[in-house]
C-alpha cells in the first residue's frame, strides 16, 4: 500500500435507515443490539479533507470553516487517534469538513460526516482499506455512518453470533443490499425547523436501552421487520417496503417515549406532516413515513410520484421545506492517494 500522501478529500451522502439502528449492546466498540437496514441519499453530501500536520501541537477540526472546539474537537480527535493506531502513525492532522445540509436541520450529518471522514482520514495516513474495512471504521465514529460507505440500500449486520468486543469489531460492517430492478423510490425530505436538539442520539438510545419497558420487543420485532423487508425489496414491493418502514420508525419513537424521562424528538410539525402522509394514502398514492433523532419527517414513495407527495407536503406543513431525494453513492476519495 502507499505511504499515503498525507492529503486527502472525500465525499460521502447521508443514508436515512428503514430498519432503524436504535441502542447499542456494546458502547465501546460501537456494535448495535441489531441489524439495521438503510438507503443512501444523493442529496446533502459532505465534503472532508484531512491533511498531516507533523509540526502541529495537536489536531484542528474545521466545521463548515469554523474552528471547533470541546466534543466536537474531540470527537474527531478520537476517531483520527483510532485510524493513526490501526496506521501505525503518530502526526496530527487537520481536518476540514463541510455539509451542504441547510443549517440548524439536524439531518444525518453524523452518517455523512463519518464517513467522508474514515474515507479521507486512511487515505491521509496510508491505511490500505477496501470499503468492507472503511465501513467497520466509520462505525467506531458513527454507528450508523458505516451504511453510507455504500450507495443505494445497505445492512449494517450486527454479528450478534461474534459476541462482543473485538471478535464483533471484524464482522460488524454494512453491506449493499439488492433491490427488484424495477423499484424506483424517491424520498421525500419535510425539514421542520424546530431548533437544535434537546437530547443527541447517542443519550437518547443509552437512555432507552437501560429505561424502557418496550426497548426488548421493539428490538424483538426489528428482527422479523428486517427479515420481510429484504424480502419486500427483492420482491420490488414499494408498498410492503413502505409499510414496514413506517411501522419500524414509530416503534422505535415509541420506544423512546417510553423511556424515563421519555425522549421526544417529534414536534406538532412532524404530526402534521404524517397525517399528511396519511390522506396521500388515502388517495391512493404509496407514501409511507419514518423519523429519526429529530423532528424532521422522511417520505418514501415511488420516484415518479416524488412531485405530487412534495407539493402535498408542502401545502400541509407551509412552514417546512421540502427536499426531493433519490438514492445516491456511496462515500468515495475525490482526492489525494489511496
Ligand atoms: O449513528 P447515530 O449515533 O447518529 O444514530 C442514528 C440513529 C438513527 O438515525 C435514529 C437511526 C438510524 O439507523 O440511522
Amino acid at each position: 500500500a502507499a505511504a499515503g500522501s498525507g492529503c486527502a478529500v472525500a465525499v460521502a451522502h447521508p443514508n436515512i435507515a428503514l430498519i432503524k439502528y436504535w441502542g447499542k449492546r456494546d458502547e465501546e466498540w460501537v456494535l448495535p443490539a441489531a441489524d439495521s437496514l438503510s438507503l443512501t441519499l444523493d442529496v446533502f453530501p459532505t465534503t472532508t479533507g484531512v491533511r498531516l500536520a507533523p509540526q502541529a501541537a495537536g489536531d484542528r477540526v474545521l466545521l463548515g470553516g469554523q474552528e471547533a472546539t470541546g466534543p466536537a474537537q474531540a470527537r474527531v480527535a478520537d476517531f483520527l487517534h483510532l485510524v493513526r493506531e490501526l496506521a501505525g502513525r503518530r502526526e496530527p492532522a487537520v481536518v476540514d469538513s463541510r455539509n451542504t445540509v441547510p443549517t440548524g436541520a439536524g439531518l444525518a450529518s453524523s452518517a455523512s460526516g463519518f464517513a467522508a471522514l474514515a474515507v479521507a482520514a486512511a487515505a491521509a495516513y496510508g491505511l490500505a482499506a477496501d470499503p468492507a474495512a472503511l465501513s467497520r471504521l466509520a462505525r467506531r465514529g458513527s454507528g450508523s455512518a458505516c451504511r453510507s460507505l455504500f450507495g443505494g440500500f445497505a445492512q449494517w449486520h450486527a454479528a450478534l453470533d461474534a459476541g462482543g468486543g473485538a471478535a464483533a469489531d471484524r464482522v460488524s460492517l454494512a453491506e449493499p443490499v439488492p433491490a427488484a430492478a424495477g423499484l424506483e423510490v424517491a424520498l421525500v425530505i419535510v425539514v421542520v425547523n424546530a431548533g437544535p436538539k434537546a437530547v443527541s442520539s447517542r443519550a437518547a438510545m443509552r437512555r432507552t436501552v437501560a429505561t424502557s419497558p418496550l426497548y426488548r420487543p421493539w428490538v424483538a420485532s426489528s428482527v422479523q421487520d428486517l427479515t420481510q423487508m429484504r424480502a419486500a425489496l427483492a420482491a420490488g414491493d414499494l408498498n410492503a417496503v413502505g409499510e414496514i418502514t413506517e411501522r419500524n420508525a414509530l416503534g422505535m419513537h415509541a420506544t423512546m417515549l417510553a423511556a424515563r424521562p421519555a425522549v421526544r424528538y417529534l414536534a406538532p410539525a412532524s404530526l402534521t406532516a404524517l397525517d399528511a402522509v396519511l390522506a396521500l394514502r388515502e388517495r391512493g398514492l404509496a407514501a409511507y413515513a419514518t423519523m429519526d433523532a429529530g423532528p424532521n419527517v422522511k417520505v418514501l414513495c415511488a420516484a415518479g410520484q416524488a412531485s405530487q407527495v412534495a407539493a402535498a407536503l408542502r401545502e400541509a406543513v407551509p412552514q417546512a421545506s421540502v427536499v426531493v431525494a433519490r438514492p445516491g453513492p456511496g462515500a468515495r476519495l475525490v482526492a489525494g492517494d489511496g
